[in-house]
């Protein structure tokens, strides 16, 4: 048959209890619209570590590379932070980014109206918030080479990075950010620190450069500082957003805050040929995990983006989109997004409820 591969990668800590909401959206969306789907399953991060020795196995990625989409719930956690570099579960996650060229990183900041109350602004500051951050997700900072730790002049140990970006890394992305722009408000703000860091003067420059091939879209620049002052200030001036590996890392955090929590944020990663991961923007979340609180809804919204970005099934993509709406409409919260004289509801409860709308919407 023709049907589509899936590899699911739950990770760590939530991941798990995460991931499984998710698939349950994904089975009764797929029992909706009549789609077919193979699911498989593999180790990534701390409990790959823990079967296999890597975060990392070659059977994952071979997974991996072979799927038609891969869907992550989350890695690391703190039985795993004393790790060396190259061996933690956070390398497992990147690692698959690299292998996979998945340089495309969309992260949808959008609140949903029933949550005004729960963002940490005041309800007018956020009102119809809708901002995409495109993240540079395979470079810079984060993968720059020299890397390490050294014993200086001065006889002390230091720790460096490279903050690197060749030309075309910057172009393929502008691209991406352009090309997202033109289907939305056509406002691009390419956020960099230019005034200090060489590699983003190049940035700014090629931006620049890209915008000539885009003259419907408006592009601006901002510094990185002003950014994080601007999304906490006056968000809705921003459409689209895009900015390195590590500047996009800590701008969606932020911006998930906006949207009432982290556990709201979806994303997908995408590589030249559409290819993608799609993931939760929030980590394993250990402080929280085995206790089945955590808000499933990032996942299972990352599931509606895996349907829309690539397996070419808008519909069912709406369908969940539409699911998750009415059950916040409905008044279920997990605790992360519930007012203090508000109920809130499990993580399996809160899956429970959108497989339920599933029928409805
Ligand atoms: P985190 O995102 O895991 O947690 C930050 C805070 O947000 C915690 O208080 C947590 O309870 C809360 N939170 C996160 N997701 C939530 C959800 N779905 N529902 C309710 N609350 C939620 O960030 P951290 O604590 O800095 O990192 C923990 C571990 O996760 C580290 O090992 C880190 O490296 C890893 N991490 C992994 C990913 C990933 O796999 N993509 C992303 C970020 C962090
Ligand atoms: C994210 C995470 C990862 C990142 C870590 C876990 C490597 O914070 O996906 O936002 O920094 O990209
Ligand atoms: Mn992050």
């Amino acid at each position: 048959s023709n049907a589509k591969n899936i590899l699911i990668l739950p990770g760590d800590g939530i991941g798990p209890e995460i991931v499984a909401q998710a698939e349950r959206v994904l089975s009764k969306v797929a029992e909706r619209h009549n789609l077919e789907f193979n699911l498989d399953h593999a180790l990534v991060g701390g409990a790959a570590i823990d079967a296999t020795g890597g975060p990392l196995p070659d059977d994952t990625l071979a997974k991996a590379k072979a799927a038609d989409a891969v869907l992550l719930g989350a890695v690391g956690g703190t039985k795993w932070d004393g790790l060396e570099m190259a061996k933690r579960p956070e390398k497992g996650l990147l690692g698959l980014r690299a292998n996979l060229g998945l340089f495309g990183n969309l992260r949808p900041a959008i609140l949903y109206p029933q949550l005004a109350s729960a963002s940490s602004l005041k309800p007018e500051i956020v009102a119809g918030l809708d901002i995409l951050i495109v993240r540079e997700l395979t470079g810079g900072i984060y993968f720059g080479q020299p890397r390490g730790e050294r014993i200086n002049d001065q006889g002390e140990r230091e720790g460096y990075n490279t903050y690197v970006y060749s030309e075309s890394e910057i172009k393929r992305i502008g691209r991406v950010a352009f090309e997202a722009a033109r289907k939305r408000d056509k406002r691009l703000c390419s956020v960099d620190k230019a005034n200090v860091l060489e590699v983003t003067v190049l940035w700014r420059n090629i931006m620049n450069d890209l915008a000539k091939e885009y003259p419907d879209v408006e592009l601006t620049h901002m510094y990185v500082d002003n950014a994080a002052m601007q999304l906490v200030r006056a968000p809705k001036q921003f459409d689209v957003i895009v900015t390195g590996n590590m500047f996009g890392d800590i701008l969606s955090d932020c911006a998930a805050m906006l949207t009432g929590s982290i556990g709201m944020l979806p994303s997908a990663s995408l590589n030249e040929a559409g290819q993608g991961m799609y993931e939760p923007i929030h980590g394993s979340a250990p402080d929280i995990a085995g206790k089945g609180v955590a808000n499933p809804l990032a996942t299972i919204l990352s599931v509606a983006m895996m349907l829309r970005y690539s397996l070419a099934e808008p519909d069912a993509a709406d369908t969940i989109e539409r699911a998750v709406s009415r059950v916040l409409d409905q008044g279920l919260r997990t605790a992360d997004i519930a007012g203090s004289d508000e109920q809130s509801v499990s993580t399996e409860a809160m899956g429970d409820a959108v497989v339920a709308a599933l029928e409805k919407v």
